[in-house]
């Protein structure tokens, strides 16, 4: 089989000439929290991006499938994002809330007008994590209630509160974080108990909700939270209509439904703009980050006039949430998605990838779960198809083996067994082809 070679774009990076990758590795080492880790044997250096792709430091390109772990929306340095952010900044780069800005008003307005339902009052943060963490405080004092139940296999944040979200032992310190969170089982159909052929999976794994409701807690329940896909987890989509049916079971518990769209929304599924819709489901609370802005510190909470309410018996306050400049980026990523009709082609391309996708899970033993929806995939690696046990070390190497191609993967799962691909939405047909084919001669390199 011939290496792939990454389809021609029409431009040349410019010469990279700041601290070299062994100093700046170097640095990071002695200055940077040495927790975080780095994707890689060799580390990567990225010094550049356009569109879909990006530059190392001597200039070799990249296709960026993982899209910056799904923040990159519309594309690295999108034209049209930067100007709207550079013009901003030469004009007033910081106010608060304390003063009028139309740039936090227009936006809201724009943001409102893509939510359905009573879903229209708009909170602005700086991250997913508080985003969450806004969220279960207004489901808290909206219900007069404490406990929250959230998923298996799901990944929220990092903050204290968060964390006790999250349900990855990989992600959650060994300290005491806020209690009162009580995880269901995951609506897995590949890995759960209830597979793809139960035609009733969807009631069954909700079904768990509301046993859940009724052994942990007192029968009254704050809310529920789930990502609409899980992410982190993997690229997991639940059985069609789960969130519908779990929502039942939270609402007649007195609890409110809190969608966390940080990693499925603005058009990401390709079908619907929110993942929740896939789902057939209205949540009361919608929490967004990570592609809202497009590589900015923008994140967001959307929920009723009602609840909105109840956050007003105490000044709710965030000192950049919503400034100028990033509110300028966000309107302008909302323009993009629907100028240059983004979730239609997240639709399109997605289904190209995942029919690809399909064909190696025919060809490669190794490839236990093929599955997502629009460009948010998942390949998930088995050492056996039958037992299912992860393939950890696999996954990894074929992320490598892709890296060498020209290709950057993202990894998700319990076990960091499932490749994820979660591109920028401006990919065109040869980069989904140029994904297949590199992944295929990935698993052929094992
Ligand atoms: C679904 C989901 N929610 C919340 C978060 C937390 O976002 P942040 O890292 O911006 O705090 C993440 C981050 O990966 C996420 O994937």
């Amino acid at each position: 089989m011939k290496t792939p070679e990454l389809p021609p774009f029409d431009q040349q990076p410019h010469k990279y000439s700041g601290p070299l990758l062994d100093e700046v590795a170097r640095l990071r080492k002695e200055f940077l929290n040495p927790g975080i880790f780095l994707y890689y044997k060799t580390p990567l250096m990225l010094v550049e991006g356009k569109m879909q792709y990006v530059w190392d430091d001597r200039g070799r390109r990249y296709l960026d499938a993982l899209g910056g772990i799904v923040t990159i929306s519309v594309g690295h340095c999108h034209p049209h994002v930067v100007a709207a952010a550079n013009e901003q900044n030469a004009l007033l780069q910081h106010s608060t809330t304390i003063y009028l800005h139309p740039n936090i008003a227009t936006y809201a307005e724009m943001l409102a007008a893509k939510m359905p339902g009573n879903l229209k009052v708009c909170y602005f943060v700086n991250s997913g994590s508080e985003a969450n963490d806004l969220a279960l405080m207004m489901a808290r004092a909206y219900t007069g209630n404490y406990d929250i139940i959230a998923l298996r296999n799901s990944y929220h944040g990092g903050g204290a509160s968060t964390m006790s979200l999250t349900a990855h032992h990989t992600w959650k310190f060994n300290v005491p974080h806020s209690f009162g969170v009580h995880h269901a089982l995951t609506p897995d159909p590949y890995r759960g108990i209830y597979g793809r052929d139960d035609a009733d999976a969807a009631k069954k794994y909700a079904a768990d909700v509301k046993e859940l409701i009724q052994y942990a807690t007192s029968g009254q329940i704050a809310g529920f939270i789930a990502e609409s896909i899980q992410g982190v987890g993997g690229y997991v989509v639940f059985p069609d209509g789960y969130l519908k049916h779990a929502y039942e079971h939270v609402r007649a518990a007195g609890g409110v439904c809190i969608a966390d769209e940080v990693q499925a929304g603005f058009g990401r599924t390709g079908t619907h703009f929110w993942g929740f819709e896939t789902q057939d489901a209205l949540p009361d609370i919608v929490t967004m980050a990570k592609g809202i802005g497009n590589g900015c510190p923008l994140a967001a909470v959307v929920t009723t006039p009602e609840i909105a309410a109840t956050v007003t018996k105490r000044t709710h306050f965030n000192t950049f949430g919503g400034n100028p400049v990033v509110c300028a980026q966000g309107k302008a990523v909302l323009e993009v998605i629907e100028r240059e009709n983004l979730q239609e082609n997240s639709l399109k391309l997605g289904r190209r990838i995942l029919d690809g996708l399909e064909n190696l899970k025919e060809k490669h033993d190794i490839v236990g779960d093929v599955r997502g929806k629009g460009l948010m995939l998942g390949v998930e690696m088995v050492k056996d198809r039958k037992t299912k046990e992860p393939a950890k070390a696999e996954c990894a190497q074929v992320v490598e083996n892709a890296r060498e191609m020209g290709l950057l993967l993202g990894k998700g799962g319990l076990f960091g067994q499932t490749i994820r691909f979660a591109p920028p939405m401006c990919i065109n047909e040869a980069d989904a082809d140029f994904i297949v084919d590199v992944l295929d001669r990935s698993l052929a390199q094992l």
